[in-house]
């Protein structure tokens, strides 16, 4: 039997770290993953510009590919836009991400919980409510990390090693004891692909959190149809340069996929 493949957008290679856990969970899956690399950062740009993004690349994941299921893998877009995406198209099963800070507050011994994310995430209604909702579950400290993705979607060492540095470093003490912060969210889906360099700056007992598997758990349970068998199949578009997704297909994801460009 073959299924309608899965969609997965993200502002550019940010969402790779989902797709990841999205093909572990549905290894039989077929994925159309859309980079929108050619109009992002989606972090710094107003709402009404990631709004229409999503909403253009909802409509070309349906008509082009005929996906059974959206996954938003952006903070910000889905909290920019899922709730305009799911009226629209109310037949479509739609899962977004957004920061994980109930199982880090759940997590957290300290009661001291770090947020790392984009502007646009932290600045939106959606994530202010979240975050008054848990108010009283821990001291939630949220850091903006202009530039950061940005520099991650370019792989610009410099660069990421400068912001990841100074970002970290705004969130304050880090470590077990009283006071310090003792789980960090990664509440942008570039984050997770710089893993090993924020270990390195947050030291080896500061908890990291992310929505990945969580996400794809979701995905699987809102899935019309889930393939049981057989090879899947991924594609990748992007909106930007075919060579930078395919550079960054290939570092990421087993077995690597063909990249095509693409206008929308
Ligand atoms: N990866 C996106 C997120 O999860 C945003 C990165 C960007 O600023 O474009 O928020």
């Amino acid at each position: 039997m073959t299924t309608r493949p899965v969609g997965v957008f993200d502002s550019g290679i940010g969402g790779l770290s989902v797709l990841q856990a999205l093909s572990a969970e549905l290894p039989h899956q077929d994925f159309v993953y859309l980079a929108d690399s050619g109009h992002a950062p989606y972090g710094e740009r107003d709402a009404a510009h990631v709004i229409a993004r999503s909403r253009a690349i909802t409509r070309h994941l349906r008509e082009a590919h005929d996906i059974q299921v959206l996954v938003v893998a952006c903070n910000t877009a889905t909290a920019a836009a899922i709730h305009l995406l799911r009226e629209e198209h109310p037949d479509l099963p739609i899962v977004g991400l957004e920061p994980a800070l109930k199982p880090a507050a759940q997590a957290s011994r300290t009661h001291r919980v770090g947020v790392l994310a984009t502007r646009g995430t932290l600045q939106s209604t959606k994530f202010k409510a979240l975050h008054q909702s848990l108010a009283d579950t821990a001291d939630f400290v949220l850091r903006a990390c202009d530039g950061l993705a940005d520099a991650i979607e370019h792989q610009d060492l410099p660069r990421i090693q400068a912001l990841a540095r100074e970002h970290v470093a705004a969130l304050g003490r880090c470590g077990l004891a009283p006071g310090e912060i003792d789980t960090v969210v990664l509440g942008c889906t570039h984050y997770p692909l710089i893993l090993p360099k924020l270990r390195e700056l947050l030291g080896p007992d500061v908890r990291l959190v992310e929505s990945g598997a969580p996400v794809a758990r979701q995905t699987r349970r809102v899935l019309p149809q889930v393939a049981a068998s057989g090879q899947a199949q991924l594609r990748a578009y992007t909106t930007g340069q075919a060579g930078e997704l395919q550079a960054a297909v290939r570092h990421w994801l087993q077995p690597p996929v063909d990249v095509a460009a693409l206008k929308i």
